[in-house]
């Protein structure tokens, strides 16, 4: 297994966004959870049904259901070369079971970029957010709207604004942050791969600082 990256940060940061910049780039898959989830919803499979409530609610999806989805992924024949995770992992649980999968498997952690956003600014960047139904490409009314309104630059699918982005619901899922994901920061921080980076600044240059931390 190769080169694999954990990309920390609030709801909103902008972890989705950049993503797709890097792993084209880098040419590496981009796993992001909440995508999973999602895409298990729309299908309403069985793991999109356990997922639901907690999603609605802003609440995490339990360890026990997200490990096993996450790894089952990471074992796919597209990851033998490294991935870029997103959304995962987000609580200690979750980062203990991933450095133990890598490990299991001969590879590790190459590096943790954390984007960090204040709180302020996570609320208009979720609350302006639009969605690509096909593929979740992500879009913002003011800070990346698309050519056409309501439509897809990348498929030309329809846009739609997520249920978990109502303002109430924003509050809980970055209340969540703070109490089950923050203490990631202090542990990946410890293993000597935390890089922080400025997320306030434009899409363009915090993708800028984030290929020179990659490096791929
Ligand atoms: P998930 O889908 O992972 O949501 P999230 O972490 O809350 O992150 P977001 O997708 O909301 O934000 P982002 O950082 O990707 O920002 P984006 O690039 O879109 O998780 C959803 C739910 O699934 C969770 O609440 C939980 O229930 C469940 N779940 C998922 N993973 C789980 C796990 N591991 N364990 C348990 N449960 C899990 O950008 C936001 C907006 O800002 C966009 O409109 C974008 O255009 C704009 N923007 C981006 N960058 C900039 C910039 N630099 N300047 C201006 N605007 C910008």
């Amino acid at each position: 297994m190769g080169k694999f990256y954990v990309l920390l940060g609030p709801p909103g940061a902008g972890k989705g966004t950049q993503a797709a910049i890097i792993s084209e780039k880098c040419d590496i898959p981009h796993i992001s959870s909440g995508n999973i989830f999602r895409e298990n919803l729309q299908n309403d499979t069985v793991l999109g049904q356990k997922a639901k409530s907690y999603m609605e609610k802003g609440e995490l999806v339990p360890d026990d259901i997200t490990i096993g989805m996450v790894e089952d992924r990471l074992e796919k024949e597209d990851c033998k070369n490294g991935a870029l995770l997103d959304g995962f992992p987000r609580t200690p649980n979750q980062a203990r079971a991933l450095d133990s999968f890598l490990e299991s498997n001969g590879a590790a952690i190459k590096c943790v970029p954390f984007i960090n956003v204040d709180e302020k600014e996570l609320i208009e960047r979720l609350s302006g957010r639009w969605t690509c139904k096909a593929e979740g490409h992500v879009f913002h009314t003011k800070y990346k709207p698309p050519k056409e309104p309501g439509k897809c630059d990348i498929d030309g699918s329809d846009l739609y604004q997520r249920k978990d982005d109502k303002r109430e619901t924003v509050e809980q899922r970055i209340k969540v942050y703070f109490k089950q994901t923050s203490p990631l920061i202090a542990y990946y921080r410890e293993k000597g791969l935390l890089v922080e980076i400025d997320g306030s600044k434009t899409i363009e240059e915090v993708s800028d600082a984030l290929i020179n931390v990659v490096q791929c």
